[in-house]
């Protein structure tokens, strides 16, 4: 493979990556003539403070989703899988072992540039690539000038790049989200849409449902997004109708099936993460995941952490012994909302305005015996929610 003549490195911790980053790494790569420019997102900068820095992966993924269609943008995830501090002289090693014979050029903010000579080996720095900067402002320029002469009298081969910059900082980004603030018009909308997906820099833990609608557009397609709606107006209904906490209920339909559009290995993930033990069966049953996933997303992602509205969404597909009303209005409201036509649906609405148990028991019926035609296991926690709905009916229990 042919090596590139000229090699840029743009480093940083890209949280996120936003259009000014664009913008940087294209002039850039324009004025030095460069073939190629790395995009290095930091795994952990000794320059940053560490709290507010998400989870690499996530600013790695951005970075991607942002180059995407960046001429000459290649990201590069060597500080990433190198794990641990980030130090530059480690990186640019690196990059050398992998482009031998490309000069290489250190792109850095005036602020990394004005310190460069307080930096872990400065010299082996300079003496494998040029060290590049762009001034904030006129004064800057001046200061930069002057620090630049300095480097280049110790060997340096030093640019100050006049570079046109967009007034856009990932801490302004990130407020922005934090205050469920508009900020489409700084990222792609690619990077827009994972940041909400993802529940970065979001105010975790408080309730506002136009956040939540763009957090779910973000993870699933428009008819998972209509029935989640009508979930939650089917589940508030019902709340109403037999005493449950209607908000919860507005809030545990709204978010039932938040991970249902997510890959079957990513839903794992999040039930690993959220620390939720599996019975053998939920194991072994991928279909299950969804709602498990769900509830721990809800409550370790975004930060909603009440356990009625857990259980409601954690067992809204089997049901389990011992409901809740929420998690009973959530199980049936997930079988009677305004888009549903299967067969039957009349008849369960009915059997829902005349008592949960009888609704329960027509819906758990249909689900078991359509799990036993096709030869597929049954969740424990649907045999005994079915079996305590069936002997409550029985015994001429609730009816309300
Ligand atoms: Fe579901
Ligand atoms: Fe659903």
């Amino acid at each position: 493979m042919k090596q590139p003549k000229r090699v840029g490195i743009f480093g940083g911790s890209f949280n996120p990556i936003h259009n000014a980053h664009i913008n940087l790494a294209s002039a850039f790569a324009k004025k030095l003539k460069l073939d190629k420019v790395l995009v290095i997102p930091t795994a952990n900068s000794p320059h940053k403070d560490p709290d507010t820095l998400i989870d690499p992966m996530h600013r790695l993924n951005m970075c991607r989703l942002a180059c995407d269609d960046v001429k000459k943008a290649e990201v590069c995830d060597i500080e990433i899988t190198r794990q641990g501090t980030s130090y530059t002289v480690d990186t640019l090693s690196k990059i050398k072992e992998m482009y031998p014979d490309s000069e290489l050029f250190l792109l850095m903010g005036a602020d990394m540039f004005m310190t460069f000579d307080t930096w872990r080996e400065p010299d082996k720095i300079i003496s494998m690539a040029s060290i590049c900067t762009v001034p904030r402002n006129d004064d800057d320029e001046k200061i930069l000038r002057e620090k630049g002469k300095e480097y280049t009298a110790k060997g340096a081969n030093t640019f100050i790049l006049d570079l046109k910059k967009m007034d856009i900082s990932s801490t302004m980004i990130r407020k922005l989200a934090y205050n469920d603030e508009i900020f489409s018009k700084y990222v792609d909308p690619k990077v827009e849409k994972y940041i909400y997906a993802n529940y970065l820099y979001m105010n975790k833990g408080t309730i506002n449902y136009a956040r939540f609608d763009k957090v779910l557009k973000a993870r699933m397609g428009e008819k998972r997004y209509i029935h989640s709606v009508n979930v939650a107006i089917e589940a508030q209904r019902l709340a109403k109708k037999y005493g449950a906490d209607t908000d919860k209920a507005k809030l545990a339909g709204t978010l039932h099936d938040i991970t249902k559009e997510t890959f079957s290995n990513e839903q794992l993930a999040i039930i690993n993460n959220s620390g939720i033990e599996l019975n053998f069966i939920e194991s072994s049953s991928p279909k299950l995941w969804h709602a498990i996933a769900g509830a721990g997303f809800v409550r370790d992602v975004m930060g909603i952490d009440d356990q009625d509205v857990f259980n409601a969404i954690r067992y809204h597909t089997s049901g389990r012994e011992k409901m809740s009303l929420l998690e009973k209005c959530v199980f049936i409201a997930d079988f009677t909302g305004a888009e549903r036509d299967y067969d039957g649906v009349d008849e369960m609405r009915t059997l829902a305005d005349k008592s949960l148990e009888e609704a329960m028991a027509f819906g758990l019926s249909f689900s078991i015996s359509d799990l036993a035609k096709r030869r597929l296991a049954i969740d424990p926690n649907s045999l005994a929610c079915y079996n305590e709905v069936v002997l409550l009916l029985g015994k001429g229990g609730n009816k309300k």
